[in-house]
C-alpha cells in the first residue's frame, strides 16, 4: 500500500516509527505523523463515519480539511477530521454515526 508522503496540509511526513492506535477497539500498527484517514486506507477501512439522516457511509473524500466527511471520534472528542490529523501513538478512532 502507498502511503502518503507529502501532505497539503500537514508537510512532508518522513518514514515515521510504528505506533499502535485503536480503531473502534481494534489494534491497528501505523506511522507516527502520518493522517489517521491515510492509516485506515492502508488498513483497508473505508467507511470512517455514516450520515445522520439517511445512514449512508462517508470516508475521505477531499483529503484537505474542506469537506469533513473523513469526520471521526478521536480519543473521546467527536467531528475530528481525520485527514488533516496525525496519528499519536495509543490514540483511539471511533466511527461516529
Ligand atoms: S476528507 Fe474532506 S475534511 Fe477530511
Amino acid at each position: 500500500m502507498v502511503r502518503v508522503e507529502d501532505h497539503p496540509i500537514l508537510g512532508k511526513l518522513g518514514e515515521g516509527k510504528i505506533v499502535t492506535i485503536f480503531i473502534n477497539g481494534r489494534e491497528l500498527k501505523a506511522r507516527e505523523g502520518e493522517p489517521i484517514a491515510a492509516a485506515l486506507l492502508a488498513a483497508g477501512i473505508r467507511v470512517f463515519r455514516h450520515t445522520r439522516r439517511r445512514h449512508e457511509p462517508r470516508g475521505l473524500f477531499c483529503g484537505i480539511g474542506q469537506c469533513r466527511d473523513c469526520v471521526m471520534k478521536v480519543d473521546g472528542v467527536p467531528n475530528v477530521r481525520t485527514c488533516v490529523t496525525p496519528v499519536r501513538d495509543g490514540m483511539r478512532v471511533e466511527t461516529q454515526d
